[in-house]
């Protein structure tokens, strides 16, 4: 997508250094981090200076690639072991990540040259899946839809195109007219800060409300429908993703709104029967407590939001049950959120 005229991913690579948007840093600053070593990869993906499953899955196939040159002949193996298990411990829900490390890791086997091969292969696959979902998920949205979006989906959390915002970016080039409720998705903000961005950027009609507001606009009937990406999904279709969802799924079903859940293939979790067994991150309670935002001079600060000595207990992820989704949007189509079509998709 562009920024300032100019087109970038979200992640990408020159040379051996991996260069990632600075999310942190967004939307009150655009800068580009550069990871050196993979170790330096990794810090960024446990600091969310990249997040989002594809994203996330993006950087960590690069650190492995990384990692494959950084090896020496004699101590190759043990290495790329070790990098394998260090870039696995960074974050453990997104599945992307996971499916990433595994194809690079069995590419890095036979060369560094072939796992570099092999990472910029998934980079530039999950940027076409992106757009593929956008494509698919263009077909669910008839003009002046109302959608309810969570968290970021958008090209920041993919290598490009995004997940829940492809298809209205899709629709939005078709000349629909969207507007899109970004729900603001504390304690980080991804939806305020990020999804407004990128919506703002590409001059699509949007509104940031608090996360208490959806079931209100919800039940005066504002949305038409709930879109969100997806972190993790289990074989029988239960969906892993940011905190929050479940409860907006819940009150989407109440209230007769279809739920869309967009997501790469491999965002599935072929090997997990159900959602029961996602390992759900367990971030700082700093992020309760504290926010980052600029002054007028556009410095940065970070205040206290909470009462002082109290705890807070910040689970970054929540899993949505089948039942709840009406439909997985892919890069190969629509399905139904079961165990029978899950399996078509991943064996056509
Ligand atoms: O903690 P994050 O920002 O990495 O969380 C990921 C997300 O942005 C969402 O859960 C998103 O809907 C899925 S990622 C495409």
């Amino acid at each position: 997508m562009k920024v300032n005229n100019q087109h970038y991913r979200s992640v990408w690579i020159e040379g051996t250094t991996v260069h990632l948007i600075e999310q942190n840093l967004l939307p009150f600053k655009f800068q580009i981090f550069k990871a050196k070593k993979y170790t330096d990869t990794c810090r960024a993906i446990k600091e969310m200076v990249t997040r989002g499953a594809g994203a996330i899955g993006g950087a960590a196939a690069f650190a492995m690639a990384q990692a494959a040159y950084e090896a020496n002949a004699d101590n190759y193996k043990n290495f790329i072991n070790e990098a394998r298990n260090t870039i696995e411990s960074t974050r453990p829900t997104a599945y992307d990540l996971f499916y990433s490390v595994e194809a690079v890791y069995k590419a890095a086997l036979k060369s560094p040259e072939s796992a570099m091969q092999k990472a910029q292969e998934l980079a530039d696959a999950n940027a076409a899946a992106g757009r593929a979902i956008g494509e698919n998920g263009n077909k669910i949205l008839s003009n002046n839809v109302n959608i309810l979006t969570h968290c970021n989906a958008g090209w920041l959390a993919f290598v490009d195109y995004g997940s829940a915002l492809a298809p209205v970016y899709v629709a939005h080039e078709q000349g629909k007219n969207v507007f899109v409720y970004a729900d603001e998705t504390r304690p980080r903000s991804q939806g305020a800060r990020l999804t407004a961005w990128e919506l703002h950027n590409q001059e699509i009609p949007h509104a940031i409300i608090a996360d208490n507001a959806a079931a209100s606009l919800m039940q005066q009937g504002k949305i038409d429908v709930l879109i969100t990406g997806a972190d993790r999904i289990a074989a029988n279709g239960d969906v892993a993703n940011k905190i929050g969802t479940l409860e907006k799924a819940i009150v989407a079903k109440y209230y007769g709104i279809s739920f869309y859940v967009t997501a790469p293939i491999s965002t599935i979790d072929p090997g997990l029967p159900n959602g029961k067994k996602i390992n759900i991150e367990e971030r700082s309670a700093d992020e309760v407590h504290y926010a980052t935002g600029p002054d007028a001079e556009n410095k940065l600060h970070t205040i206290r939001l909470s009462n002082p000595g109290s705890e807070a207990i910040n689970p970054a992820f929540d899993v949505t049950p089948a039942s709840l989704v009406k439909g997985i949007i892919t890069e190969k189509g629509i399905i139904e959120p079961n165990k029978k079509s899950i399996l078509a998709l991943l064996t056509t």
